[in-house]
């Protein structure tokens, strides 16, 4: 088929890139022209894991390709995916909707034969029905229809989850565009190992919220959890994996930490919460609020673990951090928890300063005012207090770590608010670990 991705960013370059990997001829739209530019030459403007590699071949083999216009896409594909940004409004108040709208009011005179516009940003409920208006109003052609799609891919795994997705969610409300949707999802479907759910505009609206705002009360529960195992002096890591055996709760999502963060769940649980508030959903917007509470204070606690940990004002402190993407595998840094508690002891410690392998020169252009360092060594180097921010596998899973760290930093307390490092093997090399929840467990060098 031929397809075009409106708005290429962490949904749309791995989507696009996946509809190419898939066999469709993709043409990406990005408004934005530096990164149309890199995407261009075969690269993603930011680090995803994999991402680079499937862009560089179909950029190559000719069945991907990125411009800056909107009326090639339209002269070209017959399917249009939507994957623009739906920020939170600067009140807090719902979804900045405005590149949503744009996209399709500024697509639907230029269809000038019947089309599917399919939308995969993710959108209050009602969204789709007034942008239904606007292509009823303003579309070039008749047979324009509207699917809503939405992504369930995760940052640090876009390309895998764009290619191998666990369900594909696509409201809709008439025959042709079931059709189109089983068209340009036929490999995956033919797999027979993604659920295709057809439903009605609202229902997918609400599914895509539901699911987001779930995933964060799940991690806002045994972030909870931790602050009780902090009062009772119980161990937070253990109940958590004795919790999540039964079948019913499950281990995803249940590893204790600094909170939710990134492009997604803060601004989906904020606008989700304003949104049930708003129509009345009053249990609902009850149990969202105390998510949203208990994720925001989660950044305190760690804050005061590290002061916990130096044993002093924290004004006399050096301080590595290491990690500032919000999660491993990806460079996002939007609404990082890494990035915002290196801002709080950026604000309180002598010294603080951030090493992450991949998003620091992202870290850089939000934050100018914080001191980075382009390796770990650096980083480490005579530090009072290590904080592990984010879980990338070059600090949790490199078993040398631990002894080389121990020999560049001042005094040997690693402060890991992700719950992930292997804590025997650090202990063993000297360092005493503190972890959210769980009691200090000293060094047995
Ligand atoms: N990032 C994720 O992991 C993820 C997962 C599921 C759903 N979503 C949803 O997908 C949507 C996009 O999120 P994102 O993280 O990719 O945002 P993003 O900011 O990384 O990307 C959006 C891109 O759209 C471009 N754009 C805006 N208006 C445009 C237009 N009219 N034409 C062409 N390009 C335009 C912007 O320049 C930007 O590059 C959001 O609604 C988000 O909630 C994101």
């Amino acid at each position: 088929m031929r397809v075009s991705v409106i708005g290429c960013g962490h949904l749309g370059a791995p989507h696009a890139a996946a509809m190419a990997e898939l066999g469709h001829e993709v043409i990406g739209v990005e408004l934005n022209p530096e990164t149309c530019k890199i995407l261009q030459t075969g690269r993603g403007a930011f680090h995803e894991k994999g991402l680079d590699e499937l862009l560089d071949k179909h950029v190559h083999t000719g069945r991907l390709r990125f411009t800056t216009d909107l009326h090639e896409a339209a002269a070209t594909a017959d399917l249009h995916f939507i994957g623009v940004g739906t920020p939170l409004r600067s009140d807090g108040r719902g979804y900045d909707v405005g590149q949503v709208v744009g996209a399709v009011r500024s697509l639907a005179p230029l269809l000038t034969r019947p089309a599917t516009i399919v939308g995969k940003s993710t959108v209050t409920v009602g969204t789709v029905a007034r942008l239904q208006e606007i292509i009823r109003e303003h579309a070039g052609s008749e047979g324009v229809d509207l699917v809503w799609n939405p992504e369930f891919l995760r940052e640090g795994h876009a390309v895998e989850d764009s290619l191998y997705p666990d369900r594909i969610v696509a409201g809709l409300a008439s025959p042709e565009a079931e059709n189109a949707i089983r068209e340009v999802y036929a490999p995956i479907l033919a797999r027979g190992d993604a659920e295709l759910i057809v439903t009605d505009p609202a229902t997918a609206e609400v599914l895509k919220s539901a699911a987001n705002a779930y995933l964060s009360t799940k991690i806002s529960y045994i972030n909870a959890m931790a602050e009780v195992c902090e009062i009772t002096g119980a161990d937070v890591a253990t109940v958590a994996h004795g919790i999540g055996i039964d079948p019913r709760i499950g281990h995803g999502g249940m590893r204790p930490g600094i909170g939710y963060g990134g492009g997604c769940l803060p601004k989906d649980v904020a606008a989700f919460t304003h949104r049930v508030g708003e129509i009345g959903a009053t249990g609902a917007a009850a149990l969202l609020n105390a998510v949203e509470h208990i994720n925001h204070a989660r950044l305190d606690a760690a804050r005061d673990l590290v002061e916990t940990a130096h044993g002093r004002p924290l004004d006399t402190a050096t301080i590595a951090v290491l990690g500032a993407s919000f999660k491993a595998g990806t460079s996002d840094v939007r609404n990082s928890p890494a990035l915002r508690l290196a801002g709080l002891l950026h604000s309180s410690a002598a010294r603080t300063i951030i090493h992450d392998p991949e998003s620091v020169p992202a870290a850089r252009r939000l934050h100018p005012e914080y001191t980075y360092a382009d390796n770990i060594g650096t980083a480490l180097r005579d530090a009072d207090v290590v904080v592990l921010a984010t879980e990338w596998p070059q600090y949790t899973r490199d078993a040398d770590l631990p002894t080389a760290a121990a020999r560049a930093v001042r005094r040997k307390v690693l402060v890991d608010v992700r719950t992930a490092v292997d804590i025997d093997a650090w202990a063993a090399a000297g360092w005493t670990v503190h972890q959210l929840g769980r009691p200090a467990q000293q060094s047995t060098a």
